[in-house]
Formats: structure tokens, sequence, C-alpha cells
């Protein structure tokens, strides 16, 4: 039976972070949907098409990773994609014990449901999409943690 997995993430922007974890996740799974949040509890930069768009785009070389929008319960859009994993990417300490809270949540919610933590590539761990959005907005030089396309859409 063929394995799917779910990585969800606001992707404000998405960057060479997520894209490691991406990369790595798709050797783990036979199918990787990346779940961008349409409405997620923080205000973004990027409006929701722009954050999609972008996620789409730098996926494309991934054959067995799609790109889907999701709202509401992430444990009931990775159900409704038949997943058995939900993964995500960590840097420091402080982002496992906040995924570690967010896994025994989802746990609660659905027990089949495995969370993957990944821990960041050392390239990537210094990356942080509000730390690329901050040096964006002040004209600083991000094209070593995101993409042409990324960074593009952030200049506007
Ligand atoms: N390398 C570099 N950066 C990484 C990284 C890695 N390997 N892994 C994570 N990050 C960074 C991102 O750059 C981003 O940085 P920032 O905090 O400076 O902005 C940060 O980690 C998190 O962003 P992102 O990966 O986009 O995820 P998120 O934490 O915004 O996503 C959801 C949260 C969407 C998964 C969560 O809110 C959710 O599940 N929502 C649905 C509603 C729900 O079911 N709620 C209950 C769940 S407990």
């Amino acid at each position: 039976m063929s394995s799917t997995a779910v990585y969800p993430g606001t992707f404000d922007p998405i960057t060479h972070g997520h894209t490691d974890v991406i990369a790595r996740a798709s050797r783990l799974f036979d199918r990787l949907v990346v779940a961008v949040v349409m409405r997620p509890n923080k205000s973004t930069q990027l409006d929701a098409d722009q954050r999609l768009d972008l996620a789409q785009q730098i996926c494309k070389p991934y054959s067995t990773v799609t790109v889907q929008a999701f709202d509401g319960l992430l444990v009931e859009f990775a159900q409704s994609m038949c997943a058995k994993a939900i993964v995500r990417g960590v840097r420091t300490a402080a982002d496992f014990d906040y995924e570690a809270q967010m896994a025994l949540i989802n746990r609660g919610l659905a027990s089949q449901l495995e969370t993957v933590i990944l821990p960041a590539a050392p390239e990537t761990a210094q990356i942080s999409s509000s730390l690329v959005r901050e040096v964006a907005r002040l004209g600083g030089d991000i094209s070593a943690w995101v993409d042409s396309r990324v960074e593009a859409a952030l200049m506007v």
C-alpha cells in the first residue's frame, strides 16, 4: 500500500529550509502533500494565493509532491488525503517544544496519524520565514535563503 504524508505550514514565504524538508520527506513517503494553510492564526505578508502559487512553482520538480490549500483542522485535512503522517521540520529546541505540543494535540484528535519531525539540515537551520520577511522589508539580500521567485514576490 502506498504511503502518503502531509507537510503543512503557512509558508510566508516558502524558504530553502522548507524545500529541504520537502526533498527529504519525499524520499520517505510515496506521496507528499504540501498543505498551505489559507487562513492562519497569524497575519501574513504574502496573501493566500501568492503563498500557494510560490509553493506550487517550487515543488514542481518533485514528481511525487503536490501542493494543496487547506483550512480547518489539519488532522481532518490529513485524513481526507489518506495520509498516515504529518511532517514538520525543526531547527531548535524551542521549535521542538512547539512541535511536540502540536503533535500531542494532533494525536489526541487522530491517534492513527503519526507526526514525523525532521531536524533541519545545518545549511538551512538559521533560516526563518519571519526573518526573511524582515530582511526583505529593509532591503537586504535574501537570495541565500529563498528561491528567486520568492525574492521577487517579497520585493514588490
Ligand atoms: N528550516 C528552516 N525553517 C524552518 C524549518 C526548517 N527545517 N522548519 C520550520 N521552519 C520555520 C519557518 O521558516 C517559519 O519561520 P518563522 O516562525 O520565523 O515564520 C516557522 O518555522 C514556521 O512556519 P511554517 O513552517 O510555515 O509553519 P507554521 O508553524 O506557520 O504552520 C500549522 C502551522 C499550519 C501547521 C498549524 O497552525 C496548523 O496545523 N493549523 C491548522 C489548524 C489546526 O489543526 N490546529 C491545531 C493544530 S495543533
